[in-house]
């Protein structure tokens, strides 16, 4: 760990900046006793922020399907975003956004009144060369599991028990990550959307309740699209994956992320695609140039 990993960091609890280790947050909070929040990851890249608007677009609307009312305008999202990261110098690494529907002083199923105040929590993780991740270069084996998660899978929340499961099924099996199939057709992976490239048709499943919409995933789509590149949006097996030309995943935080092994079925000539690493490129030229 670098000398600026184990520096204090200050964080932000409704509207207060304080040092990370004086944070409280309620043990009433319905974040802590029911899941009852939403949550936005949104990477840092010299010191700025990308698809800042699309993750903004998104919290508003994760919030507006649980009946949490926005508590900040997307100019205020910025402000505090923005003083977060020159607070902390935040070169290369993500902001966490959470907000839950607060404290209502007790534990209750019943949601509190309207006007209960939400919490809202933003930190900085700092991840000096996050653009340079030597993954990226190998790329990542994944194994399947099945995707036992909520139906709403659209909503960003905290919920991340099972995705969380999933990680360490797949680090018990010796690979990076696990992709999710349900009816066996992939949904997308623990933390991540997926996708694969048959000839030179990129394939990602559709926009549903059965996965989350990627910020990283609409660029992504759309700079393919720019590029005259084929994209099929429609959902794909596990046995189509394991003999594709390429697959990789995209997040805020690993960007496009090639993937060379589906249950120990190697893709091409195990190297990461070319589809897969120009989009990498493309992603990291094109969101640095609109970060803000
Ligand atoms: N995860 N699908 C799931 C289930 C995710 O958790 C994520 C993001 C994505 C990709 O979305 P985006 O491109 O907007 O990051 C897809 C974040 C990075 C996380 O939980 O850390």
């Amino acid at each position: 760990m670098g000398e600026k990993t184990r520096m204090t960091r200050t964080v932000y609890v409704n509207g207060d900046y304080v040092p990370e280790n004086e944070a409280k947050v309620s043990v009433f909070d319905r974040g802590f006793l029911m899941a009852d929040g939403v949550y936005e990851v949104t990477s840092v890249l010299d010191g700025k922020l990308l698809d800042f608007a699309g993750h903004c677009k998104r919290l508003a609307r994760s919030l507006a399907e649980l009946d949490i009312t926005n508590p900040h305008t997307d100019a205020e999202w910025l402000a505090l975003h923005r003083e977060l990261v020159a607070r902390n110098a935040l070169q290369d690494g993500m902001i966490y956004l959470q907000v839950t529907r607060g404290n209502p002083g007790d534990r209750d199923f019943v949601f509190p009144p309207a006007d209960t105040p939400c919490t809202v929590v933003l930190f900085t993780q700092d991840k000096p060369g996050l653009a340079d991740n030597p993954a990226a270069k190998t790329g990542i084996r994944v194994i399947s599991i099945p995707d036992i998660r909520w139906g709403r899978r659209d909503i960003k929340t905290v919920q991340l028990l099972y995705p969380s499961m999933g990680k360490m099924m797949a680090k018990k099996a010796g690979v990076d990550d696990a992709w999710f199939t349900e009816d066996g057709l992939v949904t997308e992976g623990t933390s991540n959307n997926a996708y694969i490239v048959v000839g030179n048709k990129i394939i990602t499943r559709h926009l549903g309740t059965e996965i989350l919409h990627g910020i990283t995933r609409s660029a992504v789509l759309r700079f393919a699209r720019e590029a005259q590149m084929e994209v099929e949006e429609r959902s794909f097996s596990i046995d189509e994956a394991k003999v594709a030309d390429e697959a990789f995943i995209t997040s805020a935080s690993a960007f496009v992320m090639p993937v060379v092994e589906i249950d120990g079925a190697s893709l091409g000539d195990g190297k990461p695609g070319h589809i897969a690493r120009r989009l990498r490129e493309i992603y990291l030229e094109e969101s640095r140039k609109s970060a803000v």
